[in-house]
């Protein structure tokens, strides 16, 4: 990539190279992730100009067969996507509902209730991306963003260990930013271009993504401005992975929705925006001391939901017990008496447990009562 050097373009000098790099464009595959729109602000060059040295910078990338072509056959996306990376989860039951594990090229949202897994899953999968090909890694590294300062070496440490793999050198491959507010969580990713190609980063997790976005914007008044930075976040990590051929990971709270009585009792926050944004979307729910993931408006994945565990581990099958095992993978068929099983596991980040007793449409059993919950047996 050495040769995709930003004055290799007609049209930028020097200077304009320097107040590129100054924003965290050093080459050509940057120029593409950043857009016209950015690259005009960026540099102070008219929108026209940036429109022309991004669409040569487009027209290079495609010459080299680095990105597609604007138009293409089907056959040519069919081959594309045949290429397409997967890393597995180490788990029978969560590959399987990802098809074979997080696709590069792709962003994926996982989204729940608080303790329910997420940032448990976004650790494992900074070790699975580490394993060789045949066993289902990338032989690549991680680019952690973490938003809540919930990322902990020392759990690393013990799911290598588990896994047989040198603690050492999977810490190694991960690299985290720990972003302290949202503008600082989009600069991340702004400058994330060499970190990403010096690394050989696989995986890109955000944990969460939405988090400082939700605590710094409050309010009705606030909800359009954050909508846009939040929009603007996520397009970035969708074109990075596509750019750079990663698996992008994000994470999501949960809202309770107590107004919703057909379909799901939980929205993810953030909305439209992350919703429509991500490839695929992953419900995960606490079910006692299980914990069930949901495939949700997957292109296509057929949508079903799978029983996992979390362990030493990180993410595992659950154990196997025959009674178990025979209901471990079904296929959802959206009832009522699931829906009220959702809301009855009262999914709500802590700050809202009190407005969701109030308004849940049945009682709320306390979390153990779950074990026992309908809808995973
Ligand atoms: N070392 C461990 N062994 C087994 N389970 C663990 C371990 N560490 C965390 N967990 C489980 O993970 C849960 C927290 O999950 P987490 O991923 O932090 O949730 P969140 O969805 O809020 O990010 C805990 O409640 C516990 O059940
Ligand atoms: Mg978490």
């Amino acid at each position: 990539m050495e040769d995709l050097r930003l004055d290799s373009l007609e049209g930028v000098g020097p200077v304009t190279t320097k107040k590129l790099a100054d924003a965290g464009v050093h080459n050509i595959m940057d120029l593409i992730v950043r857009g016209p729109v950015e690259i005009a602000d960026l540099t102070g060059m008219d929108k026209e100009t940036a429109e022309k040295i991004v669409n040569k910078a487009r027209q290079q990338l495609i010459e080299e067969g680095l990105i597609a072509r604007d138009f293409e056959s089907a056959t040519d996306i069919y081959k594309r996507r045949q290429d397409i990376d997967k890393i597995s989860t180490g788990t029978d039951c969560l590959d399987l509902l990802l098809d074979g594990g997080l696709e590069t090229q792709a962003l994926t949202e996982v989204y729940g209730e608080f303790a329910c897994g997420k940032t448990q899953f976004c650790h494992t999968m900074c070790v699975q991306v580490q394993k060789p090909k045949d066993e289902g890694g990338l032989e690549g590294g991680t680019l952690y963003i973490d938003t809540e300062n919930t990322f902990r070496p020392e759990r690393i440490v013990t799911i290598a260990k588990v896994h047989g793999m040198d603690p050492e050198k999977v810490l190694d491959n991960i690299i985290v930013a720990r972003a302290y507010n949202s503008a600082h969580q989009i600069l991340i990713l702004e400058e994330s271009g060499p970190v990403i190609r010096e690394n050989n980063i696989k995986l890109i997790i955000v944990d969460s993504a939405v988090g400082l976005f939700r605590a710094e914007y409050l309010g009705r008044g606030t909800l359009a401005a954050r909508q846009q930075k939040l929009n603007h976040f996520v397009h970035l990590l969708s074109r990075i992975a596509e750019t750079y051929n990663c698996a992008a990971l994000a994470t999501n709270q949960v809202m309770a929705s107590p107004d919703v009585f057909f379909g799901d009792p939980t929205r993810p926050i953030g909305g439209n925006v992350v919703a429509h944004t991500s490839t695929y979307r992953i419900y995960f729910k606490k079910s006692g001391k299980k914990r069930i993931a949901r495939m949700v408006d997957s292109p296509h994945h057929p949508e079903q939901e799978v029983i996992f565990a979390l362990t030493e581990a990180g993410v595992a099958d659950p154990e196997e017990d025959t009674k178990k095992k025979k209901t471990a993978f079904k296929k959802v068929e959206p009832k009522k008496e699931e829906i009220s099983a959702l809301t009855e596991a009262g999914v709500a980040d802590p700050e809202e447990g009190t407005k969701k007793k109030n308004t849940a449409s049945k009682k709320v059993e306390p979390e153990k009562e779950d074990t026992e919950n309908k809808n995973t047996e």
